[in-house]
């Protein structure tokens, strides 16, 4: 059985009688809060995924204790999340991971209601996949769900080593997930991969997986200055990753930019970058040659904004979601700051699927598979 399959045959909508049960509920809502410390409703997206699980299992009456965690620093608070999503769902929070308060809150869930327990990162144990601060709520309940596909590469302990201790499912964003991203690597069609951004260390692996079954990879973004480099083009003072590309450069399935947009918002041939330029979009040549690819493929994956859009260097970016929405290409993209532009752009609407996942759905593509589902799979088999 393929991953897929066996994502499926796993899902919470396998189980029957929900009526009454305990279900801890793995939701992935870590989203970054906007100046005034409230959730931004632009930056709402993954906390909207996560709706369609909790509220499966309150249609089925089920008690549903919410855990998530937001942020890598141990002191930051879910409080701004819940107050989000108390709009939507009558929502309980327990703003302390208090023993008493925790049973006397869960003993005493009404059938089909939801609490949200606070930041599972404030625990060390998390990170460790160790499950001794969980112990005392998985005491208490009866299934466990994971539908935080994005933090399931991680091997924490709320997606990893809780799976030993409950009967434990997948959500219904999780199968969608890993349905949409498999399909998008079907070795069978014509696919493409276009990828930018910066991190090139986090896409390497990516790009060589996909290299000997795409037809193309376009490669934008500061990801390019890595390859004009290599090339021998001069890319002056712009960014570039440190990764050794040196057994790829040569490919003839890797696409480069022609032209670039400048510091001044110039645009310029790759040719002309003097030493004190740098290249912070792909430019309008670029544009059409990476335009007239997509609209041939069948399959487009996207990781990686085609410019530096924080700074308003976006057309590049804005040019492939539209060429994207006009092809009839299948298209997937991820990525934290891929979906920044997106939803900052309003392109939503260009693609098929958007992954919530930025590293995991990286790492699902290179491996098939993330640590959080084989060790869902392993221990409830
Ligand atoms: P993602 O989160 O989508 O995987 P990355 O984290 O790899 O993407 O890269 C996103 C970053 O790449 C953004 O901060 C963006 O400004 C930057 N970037 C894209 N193109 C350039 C460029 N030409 N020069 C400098 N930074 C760039
Ligand atoms: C993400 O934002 O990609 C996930 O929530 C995982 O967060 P992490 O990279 O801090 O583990
Ligand atoms: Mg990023």
């Amino acid at each position: 059985m393929n991953i897929v399959e066996q994502v499926k045959n796993r899902s919470i909508a396998t189980v029957d009688d929900l009526k009454g049960k305990k279900v801890i509920v793995r939701i992935d809502v870590n989203t970054s809060l906007g100046e005034n410390g409230t959730v931004d409703p632009g930056e709402d997206w993954r906390i909207l995924k996560s709706y369609r699980t909790i509220e499966y299992l309150l249609e089925r009456e089920a008690c549903v204790i919410l855990i998530s965690h937001i942020g890598r620093d141990p002191e930051e608070s879910l409080k701004p999340v819940y107050e989000y999503m108390k709009e939507h769902f009558t929502l309980g929070f327990i703003p302390h991971w208090d023993a008493q308060v925790l049973e006397h809150t869960i003993e005493n869930m009404q059938h089909g209601s939801v609490v949200m327990l606070e930041n599972v990162r404030q625990f060390d144990e998390e990170k460790n996949n160790n499950l001794d601060y969980l112990n005392n709520v998985i005491a208490m309940a009866d299934y466990y769900v994971n539908d935080a596909f994005s933090v399931s590469h991680r091997n924490h302990a709320s997606v990893s080593a809780i799976t030993e201790m409950l009967p434990s499912y997948f959500g219904l964003q999780f199968a969608d997930e890993v349905t949409h991203v498999a399909k998008a690597l079907d070795p069978s069609k014509k696919s493409v991969l276009l990828l930018g951004g910066a991190k090139f260390g986090t896409k390497i692996d990516l790009l060589e997986k996909l290299l000997p079954q795409i037809e193309y990879a376009l490669v934008g973004g500061a990801l390019a200055n890595v390859f004009l480099d290599a090339r021998g083009i001069d890319v002056g003072a712009s960014f570039k990753d440190d990764v050794d590309i040196s057994h790829m450069v040569e490919n003839p399935k890797i696409v480069l930019p022609i032209d670039a947009v400048d510091q001044h918002g110039d645009i310029i041939s790759v040719d002309e970058v003097r030493k004190e330029d740098m290249i912070l979009d792909i430019g309008h040549a670029t544009e059409k040659v990476f335009e007239k690819i997509i609209d041939q493929a069948e399959i487009v994956v996207w990781n990686g904004p085609m410019g530096k859009y924080e700074d308003g260097y976006v057309s590049g970016s804005v040019a492939m979601a539209d060429a994207l929405s006009k092809s009839k290409a299948f298209s997937v993209t991820g990525g934290g700051d891929t979906a920044t532009v997106i939803l900052e752009e309003d392109l939503v609407d260009d693609f098929d699927f958007i992954s919530t996942g930025g590293g995991a759905m990286l790492d699902f593509m290179v491996d098939g598979t993330l640590p959080a589902i084989d060790a869902l799979l392993k221990n409830n088999s």
